[in-house]
């Protein structure tokens, strides 16, 4: 039964995701921010001043610190959002935009926003390396460089490396270098397939990036950046990266620049302002767990939300679980499937069908609702239907939504 208290998505939009080596990374992640902010209420004809609430992700600091701090703040006031517009700039890893929308929709359920909006924005290649201790003088020997992208893994504080925690658990869940070489090989193949079909083109899930430049046309980027060919064999050569048994360059994500955005309000207020909802939210929830079991975190999540839901995962039609590393929706998936080796094929069969981060690209805080989106679009494109996207934050964060087209 459609209530009309449900809330429902009513625009969804992203920028590509580009390469390490792109024009983008130019671009303060703030104005990555702006600009999908803007794309996603103009889609719809929503005013600024009608956005109660703005959640915006993002999880590299090092970057935003380029231009201070309070990124939601700033790209909303920058964006043309009225001065007296309540935002808040939040980090919960990888899973960020994803607690945007959670946030939203408590806001929203509790009466404080009609509508709201769920931000997420990362410029990884633009991360500078950071040099401690020189506002105290260095009075002899090197200065130290620090690079927060290098391992991505909290070993300042003693935790290992991300890749090193996936790796290893998934070694113990039986999933080989080799199922996630073909994990890797399959998101790339099946991105490449979906790109063909037209899938990942600009008017959908996609704005163009402009890049003005000093002299001539300006760069015009309106696809993702980091798809490419591959084979078994050419992933097999590749090393295994930060002490991990089993991730390489091949099977993990590149890091990217993008940013992503969802608006999202009560049916009766979409159908009062005539608006057609992309899927409507029926659940959403977040979950952690020890560390190490950072490839399994997707799977207890989407239990959980699940749970809250009242449904199976049988009942879904689509899966998304991001591709962290291929590590991620392999475990997750077999942990979903409970040892039922059939189950457990039918459920990778329905698992990030038109690729994923590897193929993608994964900048980190914007990727939450980047999987969202892909998988509302997809269900739109069937006619229909039920879908669990699910991800991985630092340290086993995880957060999932279940929604219906
Ligand atoms: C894995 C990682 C370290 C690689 O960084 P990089 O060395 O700059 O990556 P490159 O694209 O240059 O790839 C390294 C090599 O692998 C090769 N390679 C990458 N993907 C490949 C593929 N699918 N097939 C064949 N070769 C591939 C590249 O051609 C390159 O080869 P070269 O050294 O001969 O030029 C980096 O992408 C990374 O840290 N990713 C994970 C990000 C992350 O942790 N995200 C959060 C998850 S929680």
């Amino acid at each position: 039964m459609e209530n009309k208290n449900h809330i429902v998505i009513v625009s969804a939009v992203r920028t590509p995701f580009s390469r390490f080596d792109s024009a983008m990374a130019v671009i303060p992640s703030i104005d990555l921010g702006m600009m999908v902010m803007k794309e996603v209420i103009q889609r719809v004809g929503v005013k600024p001043s009608e956005v109660d609430d703005i959640y915006y992700g993002s999880c590299i600091p090092a970057e935003v610190a380029l231009e201070t701090d309070v990124p939601a703040r700033q790209a909303t006031l920058l964006a043309g959002f009225p001065e007296e517009n309540i935002s808040v700039s939040l980090d919960r890893a990888c899973c960020s935009s994803l607690t945007a929308l959670r946030f939203g929709v408590m806001s929203i359920r509790a009466g404080e926003a009609k509508i709201a909006m769920a931000v997420g924005s990362e410029n990884m290649p633009r991360t500078p390396h950071l040099a401690p201790g020189l506002r105290s003088g260095t009075r002899l020997g090197h200065i130290k460089l620090i690079d927060c992208l290098f391992e991505l893994g909290y070993q300042a504080k003693g935790f290992n490396p991300v890749a090193k925690d996936a790796g290893e658990v998934a070694v113990e869940y039986g999933v080989t270098r080799e199922m996630q070489d073909e994990w890797a090989l399959g998101s790339q193949e099946k991105y490449a397939k979906a790109f063909a079909g037209g899938k990942f083109k600009v008017g959908e899930e996609l704005m163009p990036v402009v890049i003005p430049q000093k002299k001539g046309d300006p760069i015009v980027i309106d696809k993702d950046e980091s798809p490419r060919k591959t084979s078994m064999e050419a992933l097999a050569k590749l090393k295994t990266i930060y002490g991990s048994p089993t991730v390489t360059a091949g099977n993990a994500p590149p890091i990217s620049a993008g940013a992503s955005a969802i608006l999202f309000m009560t049916r009766e207020e979409a159908e009062e302002r005539g608006l057609k909802p992309l899927a409507t939210i029926v659940a959403t929830v977040a979950s952690a767990t020890a560390p190490r079991g950072i490839a399994t975190i997707p799977a207890h999540t989407i239990e959980k939300v699940l749970s809250r839901a009242e449904m199976t995962i049988d009942q879904m039609d689509m899966i998304e679980i991001n591709e962290a590393f291929a590590a991620m929706p392999l475990v997750s998936t077999k942990l979903l499937a409970g040892g039922d080796e059939k189950k457990w094929k039918e459920l990778r069969d329905k698992t990030n069908v038109n690729g994923g981060a590897i193929a993608i690209g994964h900048p980190v805080g914007a990727s939450a609702a980047r999987i969202t989106m892909t998988m509302a679009y997809e269900l739109r494109r069937r006619g229909g239907g039920y879908g669990v996207a699910s991800i991985c934050g630092g340290l086993a964060q995880g957060e999932a939504v279940v929604v219906k087209v």
